[in-house]
């Protein structure tokens, strides 16, 4: 069975659904059911978003064959950091957008203070998501390890740090070397780190597995985040969801501000060609992944 056309949005979709599922049970879990700040959490997680991060610890996870209880756990935990970095990215003082998943953001349906705390929250449950026996059946050692490889991702060695470059770069020219130090901080930590998530079951034995995914990953990452770039700039906000060309209201540095707009679409499929055939070096049926891959650049929004 191919994972072509028809094939792959269906797995896409299908896995939308689990983990949105997932993410449902995980509210419906919290003891607080039902102030200000659940129902901003609740609003920035669920519905909407393609899932590409849970579709890539899915994917990558089906592929080791790891338990699906876990899986779930680490699909829930990189879309909540996910949705958190989404708020603090549209906050007035970084992107300061009003539009996302097509609706308000979350700073402007509910206020700017909830939109910062519902980002803490939901950066604090996705470590429980991976920490608690109650969410993750893997041992202690295991738990600590998918808690350490996402933790480490979201922070000042990743898209933290990446969010901070991309304040300091904006208005400024920089080189292209810059900018994908920038993307592979700010998107490709928190993807390489869903794909590791994904092979959890390798994680702790330092297999030869582990450097391919990681090299998938960092690479898958940067293509998606040079389409973003892209989208931005040829898109329109219904299509997308979220306010079209706000890079160049803002003057943000992008790969399509820094080498033009032919030139990023081709580093953009050069790129995802690499994450492709480095997928292609695990040995058994890696279409998915490869599609996976294809869809990070290949996409309407
Ligand atoms: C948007 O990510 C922010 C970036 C890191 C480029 P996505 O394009 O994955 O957003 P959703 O989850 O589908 O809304
Ligand atoms: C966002 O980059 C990266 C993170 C949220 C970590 P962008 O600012 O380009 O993302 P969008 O375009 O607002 O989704
Ligand atoms: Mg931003
Ligand atoms: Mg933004
Ligand atoms: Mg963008």
């Amino acid at each position: 069975m191919k994972h072509h056309g028809n094939n792959i949005r269906a797995t896409l979709q299908n896995n939308a659904v689990r983990v949105e599922n997932a993410l449902n049970e995980l509210f419906a879990s919290r003891s607080v059911k039902s102030d200000t700040l659940t129902e901003a959490m609740k609003y920035a997680t669920l519905g909407g978003g393609k899932r590409l991060r849970a579709n890539l610890v899915y994917g990558v996870g089906g592929f080791f064959g790891a338990s699906e209880k876990a899986l779930d756990a680490a699909a829930c935990a990189v879309e909540l950091i996910h949705a958190y970095s989404l708020v603090h990215d549209d906050l007035p003082a970084m992107d300061d957008d009003r539009l996302r998943r097509g609706r308000p953001t979350c700073h402007i349906q509910f206020d700017e203070a909830t939109a910062i705390l519902t980002g803490d929250a939901l950066q604090s449950l996705a470590i429980e998501t991976l920490l608690s026996e109650r969410f993750n059946p893997c041992d202690i050692e295991t738990r600590a390890v998918m808690a350490e490889t996402l933790i480490c991702a979201s922070g000042d060695e990743g898209m933290v740090g990446g969010q901070a470059i991309d304040m300091e770069f904006t208005g400024h020219l920089v080189s292209l070397e810059d900018l994908s130090r920038m993307h592979a901080l700010k998107t490709g930590a928190l993807i390489e780190a869903s794909v590791m998530l994904g092979g959890i079951i390798e994680l702790q034995r330092g297999a030869r597995e582990l450097d391919i995914l990681s090299g998938y990953g960092r690479a898958l990452g940067l293509a998606f985040q040079i389409a973003d770039d892209i989208l931005d700039h040829t898109s329109d906000s219904e299509t997308l969801g979220k306010d079209a060309n706000s890079d160049d209201q803002q003057n943000k540095s992008t790969y399509v501000s820094c080498m033009g707009l032919e030139n990023a679409r081709a580093e953009a499929s050069q790129v995802c060609q690499e994450a492709v055939e480095l997928i292609q070096g695990l040995d058994g049926d890696t279409r998915f992944l490869e599609n996976l891959a294809e869809f990070s650049i290949n996409r309407e929004y």
